[in-house]
């Protein structure tokens, strides 16, 4: 039933060690994905139409296909080009898994964070650029010490909500074998022939680790915005 936990306490290292790996992948994604962001962020913003689409391509691209289907392709792509050693890094971290399945998770990140810092560009006043240009600095140096400081706070607030996102998403990664939390829930399932209870605490995990964050998010976001009104 719902609330059969007996698999407990004798499975509780593997949802234990499935949150290490749900937290780290979901870090780890979105870190990865800030830097391919930021660059088709600013392409995004490009006065080259060229440009401009290049970058909307990739966007369209990963927010249009599911990422089940993105990670099939980055898994079986990637073993084609290069063969990923078996290797397991501090011991634990199954290489052959976790590349495949980090860049699936951090090129899709990258579509959505890239928007993420377009819209945090856009939302700093015009008169801000104008300012900085009239006073002689080049577009680049306007960007770089003008806008993109007084963006940071649209973006961080949103970074963190696709942390939280990441932490949800990688659950489709139990379909590679790695050993996050939702495959801890499936191993165990199909070990104790529990079928509720280990999902139902995957599902308790889970929303223990992002209701709590969402809301903390949610609260500095406000401070963030009332130290703007002086
Ligand atoms: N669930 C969506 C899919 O299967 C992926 C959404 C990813 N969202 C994000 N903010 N990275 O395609």
């Amino acid at each position: 039933s719902f609330f059969n936990l007996s698999f407990l306490p004798k499975y509780t290292s593997f949802f234990i060690k499935g949150v290490e790996y749900t937290l780290l992948i979901s870090i780890v994604s979105v870190l990865i994905a800030v830097i391919p962001a930021l660059l088709l962020a600013l392409m995004r913003l490009s006065k080259s139409r060229v440009i401009r689409s290049i970058s909307g391509i990739y966007i369209a691209i990963f927010r249009s296909t599911p990422l089940l289907v993105q990670l099939a392709l980055v898994y079986y792509g990637l073993f084609n080009l290069v063969k990923i050693p078996s290797y397991h890094l501090f011991g634990f971290i199954n290489l052959a898994m976790f590349i495949p399945g980090v860049v699936a998770l951090a090129l899709n990140s990258a579509a959505y964070v890239a928007e993420i810092f377009r819209a945090g560009i856009l939302a700093v006043d015009s008169g801000q650029n104008e300012a900085a240009r009239s006073l002689g600095l080049p577009a680049s140096a306007s960007m770089r010490y003008v806008v993109l400081p007084q963006a940071i706070k649209n973006i961080l607030p949103a970074l963190a909500n696709e942390v939280i996102t990441m932490v949800k998403e990688s659950s489709i990664l139990s379909t590679l074998g790695m050993m996050e939390l939702m495959w801890a829930a499936k191993t165990v399932s199909a070990t104790t022939y529990i079928t509720i209870g280990p999902y139902v605490l995957a599902a308790l995990v889970y929303f223990t680790i992002n209701y709590p964050a969402s809301k903390a998010i949610d609260a500095i976001e406000r401070r963030m915005r009332r130290g703007d009104k002086r």
